[in-house]
């Protein structure tokens, strides 16, 4: 497995707008959770600094609700949420890493956002946490889809290239292993699950200078700023070479820069009985 990339969550948090936007998308394709006696229970992997975790303590207000996280950095950010909710629920954060994570009792919603792109192999966990669902439960995600566009092609020949090629390897090509909409369907069907799998292309409109590259800066660019941070020189020489590629691919228009984001979003209902 890749090392973790160094996270900041203030860089990643100065587009929280167009980010959170798929979050709310995703939310609204997820029914009533199971009827039950106590709270609902809730895992949301990979959570990031917390703002979208702190948006299902408001769509479920009575429910416990734990974010996990592998950054310590992302998780000192959201800790700024933890405690009671306002309808009588809790939410707390947890260090976990996605790519074992296994709840230790049933949940009722488990769900990830942005981030499974992280972890390599993820679908093969699909079985274990639905399995770990209450009858009616629902797991839901959200992953980019854009790995072919021009801020993430662009990248990964850059890190391939000389003279980046032997520091930086497979730093621009950390995403190869999503998969498409259809296999993400077929996977959660698979598994007897009743799916709803479809993908969006938000036609972002970005302002200020080198908003791409601003943008990258808080996700994919990590494993880069993380390799190259004991080496300020060579960081922003990468840094230049890559914002002038990304002049070119994304010109700045009469309105902004337009920065078109492609996401897939599946939605997998885990039946209320065996042969339901
Ligand atoms: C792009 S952020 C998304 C954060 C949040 N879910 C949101 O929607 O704003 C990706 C998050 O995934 C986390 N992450 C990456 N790999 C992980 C892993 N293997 N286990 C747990 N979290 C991971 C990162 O630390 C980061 O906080």
């Amino acid at each position: 497995m890749h090392d973790a990339p160094t996270w900041d969550p203030q860089q990643y948090l100065r587009h929280a707008g167009h980010r959170t936007r798929p979050f709310h998308d995703l939310l609204t394709r997820i029914n009533e959770l199971p009827p039950q006696q106590g709270p609902a229970r809730i895992a949301d992997l990979g959570c990031g600094p917390g703002n979208v975790t702190a948006l299902l303590a408001e769509r479920w207000p009575d429910a416990h609700i734990t974010g996990y996280d592998n950054s310590l950095e992302m998780l000192k950010e959201a800790e700024l949420y933890a405690g009671p909710t306002k309808g009588g629920g809790h939410l707390d954060f947890s260090v976990a890493d996605a790519a074992d994570w296994a709840p230790d009792e049933p949940h009722d919603l488990i769900v990830s956002n942005a981030a499974l792109q992280w972890v390599p192999g993820h679908a093969d966990s699909f079985a274990r946490w639905i399995e770990s669902l209450k009858p009616g439960g629902t797991f839901a995600f959200q992953v980019p889809g854009n790995f072919t566009s021009p801020s993430h092609a662009l990248l990964g020949e850059l890190c391939d290239a000389p003279p980046w090629r032997d520091r930086l390897k497979t730093h621009g090509r950390r995403f190869v292993h999503i998969l498409g909409p259809a296999d993400y369907l077929e996977r959660l069907a698979d598994l007897g699950c009743e799916t709803d799998v479809w993908e969006t292309t938000y036609v972002q409109l970005l302002h200020g200078d080198d908003p791409v590259l601003d943008w990258v800066k808080g996700t994919a660019l990590r494993p880069v700023l993380t390799a190259l941070e004991d080496d300020p020189a060579a960081r922003d020489a990468f840094l230049t070479e890559f914002r002038d590629l990304l002049r070119k691919a994304y010109p700045t228009g009469r309105h902004g820069t337009v920065f078109p984001f492609r996401r897939i979003f599946a939605v997998a209902r885990k039946p209320e009985t065996a042969d339901s």
